[in-house]
């Protein structure tokens, strides 16, 4: 039990300096205990495929966030805050036409959703900005 503070204030320290915020990041959210990459998207205003592409250090099943942690949430130019919370039963379709957006820009700043839609989940965000975003 005594040994398990050490190790986390350790664990904590170590990805803290790990973490790589961009010298031209927009805004930033310090990770809390039991947070989600879909859970801080969502209270974030930032697309799940955002969050992931700012913060190369996240692995791909979001299983290695640390309480403390800074991330970036969007860097100048390529910071998408305008989004939608995937609900059951949503389609690109009628997620674009709910954001008043053609499907192709939908899909043009959500780089993951494939072109067939079919692999957006329940509480994934998306992007729904008018405006295209060419990641980089
Ligand atoms: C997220 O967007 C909603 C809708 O525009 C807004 O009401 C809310 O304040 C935003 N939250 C943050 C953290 O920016």
């Amino acid at each position: 039990m005594l040994a398990i503070a050490p190790l986390a204030a350790l664990a904590a320290l170590f990805f803290t300096v790990r973490a790589q915020i961009p010298g031209n990041c927009d805004r930033t959210a310090t990770v809390q205990s039991g947070d989600t990459c879909d859970g801080i998207s969502a209270a974030q205003n930032v697309s799940t495929f955002q969050l992931a592409h700012v913060n190369p250090g996240i692995d791909a099943g979001c299983d290695n966030l640390q309480p403390g942690e800074v991330l970036c949430l969007g860097t100048a130019g390529e910071d998408c805050s305008t989004v939608h919370t995937v609900q059951s039963g949503d389609s690109c379709a009628a997620i674009a036409d709910g954001a008043g957006i053609p499907v192709a820009t939908l899909l043009h700043n959500n780089p993951n959703v494939d072109p067939a839609c079919d692999n957006i989940g329940i509480g994934e965000v998306l992007c729904t900005t008018d405006v295209l975003i060419n990641y980089t």
